[in-house]
């Protein structure tokens, strides 16, 4: 496996040189080869060089990698945050990644803001249509009218991406968003496909909430939901919602996936430049998107040995501040990483007892 490791930006760096630690614990303990190879993309790059990725960038990311694994990207001496659209957005774009797969999961309930709320009650996995809706216009281009794009193909894409995942995870639910009730031509579209995909999946409990709505309902009884799917800007302020519902930005991972082609991988959370370098960021977000990525390469034992030891190190307090903890950005990723090769070997001798 060939993996395109950019750290990007302020905290970036140091919760990407913790997945990468946590990465080549699980290819180590698993036998496995991993080819990670960091690239310098970010503020410091754009800055020496005025570009922020090379004229064949984008092709270079697609194909000749696996799979490409961000930190963060973002940096106050670039205020218009030109390389960070360019990267991020960009990529999203250019390789068509059309799924923002984005799973809120709580792994212990002192880290839910929500009173007498357990794991058991934060557990689904929102879907952000991630290629249009509001962000169409992003790149470079500056208008008043900031118009929202919605397409027969990628609204038709994402709600069969979201009832497909269900149906292969065993999941009976799928709830989409929208705010049909004010945008009524781009959101008819949603309403429609929704309707006509649900048709195929007699199986699966199809609902619908507003989106306002389904804000309120994530605080109220976030237990309700498995599988939300929504358009680009809605999904990206509801996963943070769903962030803290997990107990915080830090714990929140992400992929953007086209499945089948080379996806991208980074965790939920910004560059955070005054915590850069102190080695207090949480790596917990950073690390579960490395598990996104190797669930995403078919890495399945791999993947589940990464939660496993995330979820240990959360339930024990063995991390940073954001959880309760007392250790370093670093000295979590130690932990984590540690843990791996511990669990790894539990399961070994479970299975030849
Ligand atoms: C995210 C971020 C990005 C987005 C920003 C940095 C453009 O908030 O990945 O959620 O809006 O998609
Ligand atoms: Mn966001």
């Amino acid at each position: 496996m060939r993996i395109a490791v950019i750290p990007g930006d302020g905290i970036g760096v140091d919760v990407t040189a913790e997945a990468v630690k946590v990465l080549r614990a699980a290819a180590s303990v698993f036998g496995r080869s991993l080819n990670l190879e960091l690239l310098p993309y970010g503020a410091d790059y754009f800055l020496q060089t005025g570009i922020s990725l090379p004229p064949n960038g984008y092709a270079m990311l697609r194909d000749d990698f696996d799979a490409i694994y961000i930190g963060a990207l973002g940096d106050p001496r670039i205020p218009d945050m030109r390389h960070a659209r360019e990267i991020l957005l960009g990529t999203r774009f250019e390789l068509d990644l059309f799924v923002n797969h984005r799973p809120v999961r709580l792994l212990h309930e002192r880290l839910c803001p929500l009173k007498n709320r357990g794991p058991q009650d934060v557990d689904f996995v929102v879907f952000r249509e991630n290629t249009e809706g509001l962000y169409v216009s992003v790149g470079g281009r500056f208008k008043a009218v900031q118009e929202e794009i919605n397409t027969y193909k990628g609204v038709h894409r994402i709600i069969k991406h979201a009832f497909d995942y269900a149906a292969s995870h065993g999941l009976s639910k799928v709830l989409m968003a929208d705010k049909s009730n004010a945008m009524t031509d781009g959101h008819a579209l949603w309403q429609r496909l929704f309707r006509e995909l649900s048709a195929q999946h007699p199986g699966i409990e199809a609902t619908h909430l507003y989106i306002d709505a389904l804000a309120m309902q994530m605080v109220k009884n976030p237990a309700q939901f498995q599988v939300i799917v929504t358009n680009n800007m809605f999904g990206d302020i509801i996963t943070d919602l769903g962030a803290q519902l997990q107990g915080g930005l830090g714990m929140a991972a992400s992929g953007n996936l086209h499945p089948g082609r080379t996806s991208m991988f980074e965790p939920v959370h910004g560059s955070a430049p005054k915590y850069a370098g102190k080695n207090v960021a949480n790596p917990v977000g950073a690390i579960l998107s490395a598990a996104l990525m190797l669930e995403h390469l078919g890495w399945k034992h791999e993947a589940a040995a990464v939660e496993a030891a995330v979820k240990d190190s959360v339930v024990t307090g063995n991390g940073t501040a954001e959880i309760g903890g007392t250790l370093g950005t670093r000295e979590t990723g130690d932990y984590i990483a540690s843990r791996i090769q511990i669990g790894h070997e539990a399961t070994k001798t479970r299975n030849t007892n």
